[in-house]
């Protein structure tokens, strides 16, 4: 059988990215063009700032990937492109030059959403078990995926507010910690104890959603109060209580989901997933080897286009098409 090579590009937000996968599971190419710098005096990315970078570097990038790979766009089966959601101009450069080289190079168009591509950055890592259960932790979104088969998604839980990194950025930002602020705090808490109360938002018996607003608001009027005193928080305390706090919901409605759902592997997805508390916990958690976890490695979780080649892999042997007439979705559903 004839080997299958899949060419992604993902804008949607800050980051440029161009991969080039063989037969759905082997990077050949993975280039990103990281904006953090740009963005960081901001405090967090700024669309028009975003929108600009990708325009200047997408060119770059695409042809730092080919050379990569050593191959020409003759030999590509397909161009998969992230369509949503995320910053409406920051995906439309993507979408658009994924277009021009799809009408350029006569190849077909597969449209990919994000979250699918995070997603299938665990495939990246290893084969797909089904039915599985994906836990989706950016800064953009903060969901529990259930798949029984490739291209299928079902949100049994998803965040009312804030996502978790989004959380984690505004705690980040109150300990006057740069952006993005994930990593910071992840540091911070590892020095410090879970000594300050914050609360847990359970919401209702038996639901699968996610609500962090409430305690990003707790630990800003705790630094707010203890301010108004006089006083210090020692703010590695503060990292560590705020942290223990996102990781007891997540890994605690995550181990419910998986033995409701009595699936057989567990994939986590997404920036957070590189967080170590988070990926110690559930290491733990999962320790018993009734399931099997999956955790990509840091330069996979974060954005990136081979996972939308990953994704583009499944949605064109599926028979996935867009048009010419594609266009960028910023609050498209899975
Ligand atoms: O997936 P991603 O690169 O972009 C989105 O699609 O949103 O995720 C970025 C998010 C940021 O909020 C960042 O603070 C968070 O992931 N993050 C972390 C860690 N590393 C990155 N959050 C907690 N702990 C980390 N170690
Ligand atoms: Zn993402």
């Amino acid at each position: 059988k004839k080997d299958q090579w899949i060419l992604g590009i993902e804008t949607s937000c800050d980051e440029t990215a161009v991969a080039i996968i063989k037969n759905g599971r082997e990077i050949v190419a993975n280039v990103v063009a990281s904006q953090i710098e740009s963005h960081k005096r901001f405090g967090g990315v700024v669309p028009e700032i975003a929108s600009r970078h990708h325009v200047e570097q997408i060119t770059i990038v695409m042809e730092e990937a080919l050379k990569q790979a050593n191959i020409t766009f003759a030999e590509i089966d397909a161009i998969a492109v992230t369509e949503g959601p995320g910053l409406v101009g920051a995906l439309l450069i993507g979408v658009n030059a994924a277009k021009a080289l799809a009408f350029a190079h006569n190849k077909p168009l597969v449209p990919v959403h994000h979250i699918a591509g995070h997603i299938y950055a665990n495939r990246l890592v290893t084969e797909l078990k089904f039915p599985l259960l994906a836990l989706v932790v950016s800064g953009g979104h903060t969901e529990l995926v259930y798949m029984k088969e490739h291209g299928h998604f079902e949100v049994i839980g998803e965040t009312r507010d804030d996502a978790a990194g989004e959380a984690y950025d505004k705690v980040a930002r109150t300990l006057n910690l740069p952006y993005p602020g994930g990593p910071h705090i992840d540091r911070l808490a590892h020095e410090g104890c879970p000594v300050i109360d914050l609360p847990r938002a359970w919401l209702e018996e038996g639901s699968y959603d996610f609500s962090f607003s409430g305690l990003k608001s707790a630990v800003i009027n705790t630094v707010h109060n203890a301010a108004q005193r006089g006083e210090t928080i020692a703010p590695e305390d503060l990292a560590a209580s705020f942290q223990e706090s996102v990781i007891d919901v997540l890994v605690t409605k995550t181990k419910k989901a998986v033995e409701e759902y009595g699936v057989k592997q567990l994939l986590v997805a997404g920036g957070v997933a590189a967080n170590k508390g988070l990926r110690s916990a559930l290491e733990k958690t999962f320790s018993d080897g009734k399931i099997e976890l999956v955790i990509p490695p840091l330069s996979l979780c974060t954005d990136n286009a081979a996972m939308i080649a990953a994704a583009g892999s499944v949605m064109f042997e599926k028979g996935i098409r867009a048009d010419l007439s594609l266009n960028a979705i910023p609050g498209l559903d899975i």
